[in-house]
C-alpha cells in the first residue's frame, strides 16, 4: 500500500468477533473493527422470526449440545479466519470495496458460506469505525450536512403471529405518530398511547393481557385483527388525538406466515380466504380504519395481489414490501416493474452488507418508493439503524414498541441526534406530504 497505509488513520488495523445474546436470549455475531487512527467500530447482527424466503442466510451452528444448535461460534471464526485477513490494511472509507471483498471471500449468491449475520456485522462496524475515526457521529459520517431529518416511527405496540403466543394472524399493529412538530413530540404521543393501550387491555382482557410480545408490543388474547385495531383507535382517541391528522394505524400481516401453500388459502380470524377475498378483506379494513400502510398483505411470492391491492386503494394507504422484496434490488426491481408496492422496508440484515442496503434505499427513492428503515424481532442494544435512518432522510423508521432496552436504544438514539442536531433537526412528519 505504500507509505500511505503507515500514517493513514483509516486503514483497518484489527477486526474481531465474539458471540453475544439478542432480545430472545438467542446468540449472535458481534465485530468490533478498529482503524489505525484509533476508531472503534461495533456492529451486533439481528435476526428474524418471520424471515422472507429470498433473504441472505445467517449461518448457525445447529449443534444441538449448545445454546439449542443456535450458536454462532462459526460465523464469528468466519469473520476471524477468513474476513479480518482480507479487509485488514484496507482503508475503512472504501466501504463499496470492503463489501465487496466480503462477498467475493463468501462467494455464495446468499452470503452462506461465511454467514450474512458474519458479513453485516463487520460491514457496518466498518463503516462505525470510519465515522470514529473521523470523529463524526455515524449519521453524518454517510449523510454528510444533508443528514438532519428525523424519521417517523412506526410503533409496533400489538403484537400476533410468530411474535407472541396469541392467536392474531396479522403479526404487527402499530401506531403512526405523523402530525407532530418534532421527532420527540411524536415519541411522547405513542408512549401516552402505549399506556392508554395497556389500561384498555387489562380492563377488558385481565392483567396478563398486558404481557408483551417479542418487539414489546402488549400480546393479549385477542382472536380478531378488527379486535386490535378497534383497541389501538381506543387509545388515540382516549389520548385526545386525531386519527386523521395526528396518528395513524398500520399493519404488518406477515401473510407468509398464514398463508397455506397447500390449499392456497390464507388462515385469518378463524377463516381461510382466497387470495381474492383477502383482497377484499384488506380493502374494507384499509378504507374503515383509513389504514396508513399495509405490510406484506399477501406471500411472498404473490407480487400481482400487491399490484391489485394498490390499484384498489388508489394509493390511499401505503403497499409495503418486506418478505416480498428482502432488502434486494433484484426483487425490487421486479417488483417496480410490477407498480406492487408505494413502500418498503428496508433490513440491512436481509442483504448483509450496508452498500447493498444503500444502494436499494437509493433504488426505492428514485422510484418514489417510501423506505421505512427497520429492526428485527431479534434485535440488540446496537442502534445503528437510527444513524442509517437519518442519513438517509427515512422518511419511516419501524423499531418496535417503545419499551424494550432493544427498541428503546434506537428511538433513544434518535432523541440524542435530535439533540445533537438543535434547531437544524426537521420532523419528517413536517415536510412529508402524507
Ligand atoms: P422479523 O419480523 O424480524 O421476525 O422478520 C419483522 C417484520 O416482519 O417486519
Ligand atoms: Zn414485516
Amino acid at each position: 500500500m505504500g507509505d500511505g497505509s503507515v500514517t493513514n488513520p483509516f486503514i483497518i488495523k484489527s477486526v474481531d468477533a465474539l458471540q453475544v445474546l439478542d432480545s430472545r436470549g438467542d446468540p449472535t455475531v458481534e465485530v468490533v473493527v478498529e482503524t489505525v487512527g484509533g476508531g472503534i467500530g461495533r456492529a451486533i447482527a439481528p435476526a428474524g422470526a418471520s424471515r422472507g424466503r429470498y433473504e441472505a442466510v445467517e449461518v448457525r451452528d445447529g449443534d444441538l449440545t449448545k445454546f439449542k444448535g443456535r450458536s454462532v461460534l462459526r460465523a464469528v471464526s468466519n469473520v476471524v479466519n477468513y474476513i479480518a485477513p482480507a479487509i485488514q490494511g484496507m482503508d475503512s472509507r472504501k466501504q463499496r470495496d470492503i463489501d465487496r471483498v466480503m462477498m467475493q471471500v463468501d462467494g455464495t449468491p446468499n452470503k452462506s458460506r461465511l454467514g450474512a449475520n458474519a458479513i453485516i456485522a463487520t460491514s457496518l462496524a466498518v463503516a462505525k469505525a470510519a465515522a470514529d475515526t473521523a470523529g463524526l457521529p455515524l449519521f453524518q459520517y454517510l449523510g454528510g450536512v444533508n443528514a438532519k431529518v428525523l424519521p417517523i416511527p412506526m410503533l409496533n405496540i400489538i403484537n400476533g403471529g410468530v411474535h407472541a403466543g396469541n392467536e392474531l394472524a396479522v403479526q404487527e399493529f402499530m401506531i403512526v405518530p405523523i402530525g407532530f412538530d418534532t421527532f420527540s413530540d411524536a415519541i411522547r404521543a405513542a408512549v401516552e398511547i402505549y399506556k392508554e393501550l395497556k389500561s384498555i387491555l387489562k380492563s377488558k382482557y385481565g392483567a396478563s393481557a398486558v404481557n408483551v410480545g417479542d418487539e414489546g408490543g402488549y400480546a393479549p388474547p385477542m382472536k380478531l385483527v378488527r379486535e386490535a385495531i378497534e383497541a389501538l383507535v381506543t387509545a388515540i382517541k382516549n389520548c385526545g388525538y386525531d386519527l386523521e391528522k395526528q396518528v395513524r394505524i398500520s399493519l404488518d400481516a406477515a401473510a407468509s406466515q398464514f398463508y397455506d401453500e397447500e390449499r392456497k388459502v390464507y388462515r385469518i380470524d378463524g377463516m381461510e380466504l382466497s387470495a381474492d377475498k383477502l383482497l377484499e378483506y384488506w380493502k374494507n379494513l384499509a378504507i374503515e380504519y383509513r389504514l396508513f400502510s399495509i405490510e406484506d398483505p399477501f406471500h411472498e411470492e404473490s407480487f400481482d395481489y400487491f399490484t391489485s391491492l394498490r390499484k384498489e386503494l388508489k394509493d390511499s394507504t401505503i403497499v409495503v414490501g418486506d418478505d416480498i422484496t428482502v432488502t434486494n434490488v433484484d426483487r425490487l426491481r421486479k417488483a417496480i416493474e410490477q407498480s406492487a408496492l408505494s413502500g418498503v422496508i428496508v433490513k440491512p440484515n436481509q442483504i448483509g452488507t450496508l452498500s447493498e442496503t444503500l444502494d436499494f434505499i437509493n433504488l426505492a427513492k428514485a422510484h418514489k418508493i417510501y423506505t421505512i428503515i427497520s429492526h428485527r424481532s431479534g434485535e440488540s442494544e446496537d442502534n445503528t439503524i437510527a444513524h442509517i435512518a437519518v442519513a438517509v432522510g427515512g422518511p419511516f423508521i419501524k423499531t418496535g414498541a417503545p419499551a424494550r432496552g432493544e427498541r428503546t436504544a434506537k428511538y433513544n438514539e434518535l432523541l440524542r441526534i435530535e439533540k445533537f442536531l438543535g434547531g437544524d433537526a426537521v420532523y419528517a412528519g413536517k415536510i412529508l406530504q402524507l
